[in-house]
């Protein structure tokens, strides 16, 4: 079930991250935030990524997004072959939603960015509303809409920008728990149709084997790489997924690791 061996079986990995250290200069001189760490994801594949808080996943994920550098390694994500594709896009836990933007301009912004012309653009836009069931809400302001809404329309922005590769820390993780059960279930039917190559950070175990094809766990701050499991439970899954043999011995092999690495995270901090 597990292997020392991050790398995906793929021949052509879409993601490529090669012992990749990230040091952040504090006041109290450089920290090691991500230490050698190596990764790669298949075309297609949905990998979690799963360990104690403050580990480094989102810096990790930062660096994949291009939005902050590191310090040594190679982080690369193959382009497809149409250009126009975005090689990525992002959604963060908290609402990423402009104000001032309709649901509907919200949803379309970043084809609005690459230049995508406006009827094309509100044509994926209303295609993604429906696809979620906020088709009534395109004309609201996030402020009308719930928690959940809006979420809903921060993820359903990063698909409709199509990018190569979908990154997302927490996106679920400000929920409650019925609404986060909701676009769990959304998000895997979605996924089933879309087969995009996702990177999905999450607090939950449960989450990430119920989304995964991998769970990749790190080790408590400096993130390292623990261990990687294969989650083989068939698709389509849905939440009832949860409540299968299968699912309660996969959780229990991986919580096993996690869960004496996140006391060793909090001996750390006391
Ligand atoms: N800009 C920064 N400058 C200095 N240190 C930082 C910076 N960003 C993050 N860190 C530190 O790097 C480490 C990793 O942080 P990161 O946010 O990546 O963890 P995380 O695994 O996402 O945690 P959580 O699960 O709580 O979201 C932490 O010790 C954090 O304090
Ligand atoms: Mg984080």
């Amino acid at each position: 079930m597990t292997e020392t061996n991050a790398r995906a079986p793929a021949t052509a990995p879409r993601i490529v991250t090669r012992n990749v250290t990230k040091l952040y200069d504090t006041v109290a001189g450089p920290m090691v935030a991500v230490d050698d760490f190596s990764l790669d994801v298949a075309d297609g594949e949905f990998v979690c990524i799963v360990g104690p808080s403050g580990c480094g996943k989102s810096t990790y994920l930062r660096m994949l997004a291009g939005l902050d550098t590191h310090s040594s390694g190679t982080i690369h994500i193959r382009p497809g072959s149409d250009p126009k594709k975005p090689l990525n896009s992002v959604v963060f836990q908290e609402y990423a939603v402009f104000p001032w933007k309709t649901v509907i301009e919200n949803v379309a912004f970043g084809l609005q960015m690459r230049g995508v012309g406006k009827a094309e653009r509100l044509e994926v836009a209303q295609y993604w509303l429906e696809r979620v069931g906020l088709r009534k809400f395109a004309g609201y302001y996030p402020h009308q809409i719930s928690g959940g809404m809006k979420q809903r329309v921060s993820i359903i922005r990063a698909l409709a920008n199509d990018p190569e590769v979908l990154l997302m820390d927490e996106p679920l993780g400000a929920l409650d728990a019925q609404t986060r059960i909701v676009l769990q279930d959304e998000l895997l039917r979605i996924w089933e149709e879309t087969r995009k190559t996702v990177v999905y950070i999450t607090h939950s175990l449960d989450e990430a084997i119920l989304l995964g094809d991998r769970v990749i766990l790190m080790t408590a701050h400096p993130g390292r790489l623990l261990a990687t499991f294969h989650i083989g439970i068939e698709r389509p899954r849905t939440v009832e997924t949860l409540n299968t043999a299968a699912f309660a011995e996969l959780r229990g092999a991986i919580w096993d690791q996690l869960g004496r690495e996140v006391t060793r995270a909090m001996e750390m901090q006391s």
